[in-house]
């Protein structure tokens, strides 16, 4: 069997992919020090796919037992999903970012360059490396803009010594998969989103105020230049997210040494902030409270996905709805509840 390693599998991005891995028929391994995470994720996953899940406890920074790991495990991918995500606390604490991100994927990128059987290698990027697109949808060849905080710089800095390393390797190859906003949970709500403390993204910011954890939801701005004044972000199911990371696997799996690549993954529909309210209140038959309030610092007005990319090459689409996304995560709050 194919082990592919998943760092940070035991998150909310990374879970749902081991998921989809096992379903593919791979092997994944899961290396994570839940400094995000959970540690009955891994139960909730066992559960879910009826069977074990190797993990390794520890940080990915960890030298020494990433190099044992690779003795043991003998991957033929890895899949990186180890890093820090929050856009405001990498502006106030820019070095965590830039070691864990930065300082650290330069560490696995020389453990995947010794290890000589080692074939794959797939980074989690994010559309924040575009900056405020210009043209929507974005297309992955559209220039990079300066980003707009320290986590963002991480992402583009990550795309580029992913591409620099792999352009010049014998033995693997790569690919770098720029997220949109990833939204949702799985199904069975075994799995899902584990925000710690108050919420900072918008969904489960949302999902929160419905089960009154929060009092009330502000909505960041309704003076932008959008049909409705809000921001417009490109929603993606994380179960769809998931199973790109497969297709992206396979696709790698035929391709020689060398390659690398970017995609979007998104689903090539903006929504605006006050839509996903309303389809929110749709699906799950509430009222939410929620008021107006000030824009927040280093949002982008509006972006969306170009997918046409990775529906030609990767054979991929996103296939679930918004409505689908958000009645999966309210499925998933009232479990946590
Ligand atoms: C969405 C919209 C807010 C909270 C995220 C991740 C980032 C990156 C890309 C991967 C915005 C509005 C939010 C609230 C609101 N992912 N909002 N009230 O900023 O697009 O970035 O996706 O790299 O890691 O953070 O997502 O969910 O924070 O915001 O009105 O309480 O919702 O202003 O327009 P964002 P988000």
């Amino acid at each position: 069997m194919k082990t592919v390693l998943v760092t940070g599998g035991a998150g909310f991005i990374g879970s749902h992919v081991v998921v989809e891995l096992v379903k593919a028929g791979y092997r994944p391994v899961i290396i994570d020090n839940f400094s995000n995470s959970e540690r009955p994720v891994i139960r909730a996953l066992q559960t879910l796919l009826n069977q074990e899940v190797t993990l390794y406890d520890c940080d990915y920074q960890n030298n020494k037992k990433l190099k044992e790991i690779g003795e043991t495990e003998r991957p033929i991918g890895v899949i990186h999903f180890a890093a820090f995500k929050a856009v405001n606390e990498s502006v106030k604490q820019p070095l965590k970012y830039y070691d864990n991100n930065v300082a650290g994927l330069i560490k696995l990128m020389k453990f995947i360059k010794a290890l000589t059987k080692l074939k794959h290698f797939v980074y989690s990027s994010s559309c924040m490396v575009y900056g405020e697109p210009d043209q929507l949808p974005v297309k992955e060849d559209s220039p990079w803009k300066p980003a707009t905080s320290p986590y963002g710089t991480t992402k583009q800095m990550g795309e580029t010594i992913s591409s620099d390393t792999t352009v010049v390797s014998k033995h693997f190859n790569a690919l770098s998969l720029r997220y949109f906003n990833p939204i949702g949970a799985h199904a069975s709500a075994l799995i899902g989103e584990l925000p710690i403390g108050k919420p900072q993204n918008l969904v489960p910011f949302i999902t929160q105020t419905a089960a009154k954890k929060q009092s009330s939801l502000t909505v960041f701005g309704n003076d932008y230049p959008t049909p409705d004044g809000s921001c417009i972000r490109d929603y993606i199911h994380v179960v769809d997210l998931a199973k790109a990371h497969v297709k992206a696997l396979m696709h790698l799996e035929e391709k020689p040494p060398a390659y690398y690549d970017v995609f979007n993954i998104g689903t090539g529909h903006g929504s605006s902030v006050l839509e996903v309210i309303k389809t929110f209140e749709q699906v799950t038959d509430q009222k939410l409270m929620y008021t107006i309030g000030p824009r927040r610092l280093g949002d982008l007005t509006a972006t969306y996905a170009s997918i046409d990319k990775a529906r030609k090459v990767l054979n991929w689409k996103a296939e679930k709805s918004l409505a689908e996304a958000l009645s999966d995560a309210w499925r998933w709050q009232q479990k946590l509840a």
